[in-house]
């Protein structure tokens, strides 16, 4: 087998896997809060320094990501945009923390702490569909 037969082989076995996991089912998110002018300052940066700057901070940047300013957590990561401003739903930070999907994105790890509440994944979506200021 060529080179090109076999990366076209290749590619049609990964978008079969891909289709095969399937998008992830975001009708299972906590609800968006219903709490008005949710700020990064204000209300995000201090329930991630408690649940997500160990790994994503200072001291260890996992996944190449940041999530202890606002810049950083816009930034994203290695796989790219963790957060789309108004579009919490599709955003992997929130399938992630909402444990959604595959189990090795689920965040924190399921070894290293427990979920976020709904309260707290609500706030976090609140802020992103509030334009992630
Ligand atoms: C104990 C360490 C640890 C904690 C705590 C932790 N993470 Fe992670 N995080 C990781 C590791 C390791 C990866 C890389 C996983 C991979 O590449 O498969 C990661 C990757 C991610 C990614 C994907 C980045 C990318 O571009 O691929 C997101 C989003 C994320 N974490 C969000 C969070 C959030 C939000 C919290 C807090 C609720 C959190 N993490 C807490 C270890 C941690």
């Amino acid at each position: 087998m060529n080179t090109t037969a076999t990366l076209t082989g290749l590619v049609t076995l990964l978008s079969t896997l891909a289709v095969l996991a399937g998008p992830v089912d975001t009708s299972k998110l906590p609800a968006p809060s219903a709490r008005k002018d949710v700020t990064y300052a204000k209300d995000i940066k201090p329930l991630l320094d408690k649940t997500c700057i160990k790994c994503h901070g200072t001291e260890k940047q996992k996944g190449k990501l940041r999530l202890d300013s606002l810049a950083g957590i816009l930034k994203g990561g290695e796989d790219g945009k963790v957060v789309k401003p108004a579009d919490s739903a599709g955003s992997i930070l929130v399938q992630n923390v909402a444990r959604l999907g595959d189990k090795d994105n689920w965040m924190p790890p399921e070894d290293k702490g427990g979920p976020l509440t709904a309260e707290q994944i609500g706030l976090i979506r609140a802020w992103i569909d509030q334009g992630a200021k």
